[in-house]
């Protein structure tokens, strides 16, 4: 499946919205979430928009109606291949958007194994399967800099060039605007990704220059700007 990255518009951000929440989880902070697709609307749609975001999309034959995948999908138990196998069953499966596709389904009581051809008919629920959010930021030692916020691609679709073409988008559009620096943050704890910005080339500042993350909010951040002189 061609999965296509393009800049994402006002109409996309119920979708960037559900894929935002999809990262907070995997980052193990969902209660961390308020925004809405609402502010995403105003905030990256406006005429000084606060952020940019491009987002890989699933062709338009490969969709359904919106929340719901209804169709014929072929699933085969864990290890054998769905076409080759007589064990092979024929399922009418309907899940809502939100269905986590990686719980245990069984069939003859072992775990059943999604296929690649199955995972591309999950698709026609999702007409977005990844996105990357950033905005540009200014280093007074190098100059423009871009930063990335978030790159998310969904489970079903990790390992196939999304995760690749969205960084690499975003690096693009950066240096045609001169930004001399890519930038993000990663928790510590997320290897795997850690591992993916690694293997294309990032290094790795907070091991080598000591940088700490600070973070101002809530009554902190009243407080502050409460001490602000008076004009
Ligand atoms: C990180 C993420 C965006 C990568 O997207 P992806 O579509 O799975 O990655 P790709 O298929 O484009 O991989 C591109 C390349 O990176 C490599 N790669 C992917 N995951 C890797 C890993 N864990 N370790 C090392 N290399 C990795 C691939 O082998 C591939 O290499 P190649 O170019 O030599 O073929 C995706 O796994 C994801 O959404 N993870 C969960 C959310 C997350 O942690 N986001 C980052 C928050 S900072």
């Amino acid at each position: 499946m061609n999965v296509k990255v393009r800049p994402a518009t006002r109409g996309d951000c119920k979708e960037i919205s559900r894929m935002i929440s999809e990262l907070a989880v995997y980052e193990k902070m969902p209660e961390q979430v308020k925004i809405t697709h609402e502010e995403l609307e105003r905030d990256g749609f406006c005429a000084n928009p606060f952020f940019e975001c491009l987002v890989a999309e699933v062709p338009e034959e490969h969709r359904s109606k919106e929340g719901e995948v209804s169709t014929e999908a072929f699933l085969s138990p864990s290890g054998s291949h769905a076409h080759n196998d007589e064990s092979v069953t024929s399922l009418f499966l309907i899940f809502p958007t939100n269905h986590n596709k990686h719980t245990s389904t069984t069939f003859r009581n072992q775990p059943l194994l999604f296929t690649d051809s199955f995972s591309q008919l999950m698709s026609r629920g999702f007409p977005i399967v990844g996105y990357a959010l950033y905005f540009y930021t200014y280093s007074t030692w190098k100059g423009r800099s871009v930063y990335l916020e978030d790159l998310y691609v969904m489970p079903d679709f990790r390992g196939k060039g999304i995760g690749k073409g969205l960084l690499s988008k975003v690096a693009e559009v950066g240096k045609k605007k001169q930004c001399v620096r890519l930038q993000l943050s990663v928790l510590d704890w997320n290897t795997p990704s850690r591992d993916f910005y690694a293997a294309k080339g990032a290094q790795d500042i907070t091991a080598s220059e000591g940088w700490r993350s600070l973070r101002f909010v809530g009554q902190d951040l009243d407080n502050l700007a409460n001490e602000a002189p008076k004009d």
